[in-house]
């Protein structure tokens, strides 16, 4: 048996991943490491809470409601603190913001240490739990500015100045889904070792699909360039598909192409997805694997928050397909 290894056959952790990633800047202290390495910790307690959610009675309200005016499962409460509790250890994180804090939460000041800022949205689709369909955790991680005091101010950047960004799914299997702006690394969970396994590298979103994604319940309140785009795809041979957890629909259009939006709707006259936690890293993970990202007539990734859980309109996905959304609403 001739020994010719195929390097393909070689077994690759997110952890070995990141280290390669930081060995190609000399000057990395390996703090950025231990962030991604403290994610992949909580998800992975995440993904067991949520695949035996019934079993252990977290399944259900908490009969509160967030900051968003939304009611909180008890798995929005137990997945934020196993990412509090994951992240709060690690000696380079200056601030956290999360969906289900009404304000982000200063760690320690640039002058101790704190380097970056975590945003996160620890449970994605959480009302579709009790229904088992795939959820998630986004991420988005920027630098912090010391010089910068108040930690709304700190974290509200425009997405262009992401170090990172990714996404757990809880589906079928648990995939990590990250970019460290060097391209889009997809990963999954073998539960027989507990680690995340790359699958594939340098992700590329297809060009085209002719599948668009949105909630058209609120078809009448949409901006009418929709509308119209809606009508035009009707008669141009589109499937729909729309799962109604952002992360899994996310996924699909990153593997399979076509468009994911969330129109300005009556009800959210902003769209309802939040900036920092859930359109500013997707648009990074999809304009990284080749495609692109909208909020409004702008790139969404150049927008710039003034608010913590400020909302903005989304629209991603391949090229082609978005630009196509484009001619109908500008
Ligand atoms: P979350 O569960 O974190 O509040 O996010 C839910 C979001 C997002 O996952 C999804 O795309 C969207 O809500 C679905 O909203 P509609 O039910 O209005 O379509
Ligand atoms: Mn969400
Ligand atoms: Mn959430």
């Amino acid at each position: 048996m001739p020994n010719s290894h195929d390097l393909s056959e070689n077994l690759m952790s997110l952890q070995s991943h990141i280290l390669l990633e930081e060995a190609k800047f000399p000057t990395a202290s390996g703090d950025f490491t231990w962030i991604i390495s403290a994610i992949s910790l909580a998800a992975k307690s995440i993904a067991n809470h949520v695949r035996r959610a019934r079993l252990s009675g977290a399944i259900g309200k908490i009969g509160e409601t967030n900051v968003q005016g939304e009611e909180q499962q008890k798995l929005d409460v137990i997945a934020n603190r196993a990412i509090i509790r994951c992240l709060g250890t690690r000696a380079s994180v200056a601030v956290l913001a999360s969906e289900e804090h009404d304000e982000p939460t200063i760690l320690r000041r640039g002058n101790e240490g704190g380097k970056y800022c975590v945003m996160f949205d620890p449970l994605d689709g959480s009302s579709n739990l009790d229904t088992g369909v795939g959820v998630g955790t986004i991420f988005s991680i920027l630098r912090n500015d010391p010089h910068i005091h108040d930690a709304q101010g700190t974290v509200c950047q425009p997405g262009t100045h992401q170090v990172a960004a990714g996404y757990v799914l809880y589906g079928s299997s648990t995939i990590f889904v990250l970019t460290t702006g060097n391209g889009v690394a997809l990963f999954e969970l073998d539960p027989f070792i507990g680690s995340f396994l790359l699958v594939k590298e340098k992700v590329r979103i297809p060009e085209t699909n002719k599948v668009y994604s949105v909630n058209e319940a609120y078809r009448e309140t949409f901006p009418e360039g929709y509308r119209r785009y809606l009508d035009w795809a009707h008669q141009n041979g589109y499937s729909s598909r729309y799962i109604g957890s952002m992360v899994a629909d996310v996924h699909r259009t990153l593997l399979t192409g076509g468009v994911f939006m969330y129109p300005p709707t009556k009800k959210n006259p902003e769209g309802k997805l939040r900036y920092l936690y859930e359109a500013s890293p997707m648009a990074m993970i999809i304009e990284q694997a080749g495609g692109l990202a909208f909020s409004g007539s702008k790139r969404t990734m150049e927008h710039e928050p003034r608010e913590v859980h400020e909302r903005v309109p989304v629209l991603l996905g391949s090229r082609a397909e978005v630009e196509k959304v484009r001619e109908f609403v500008g």
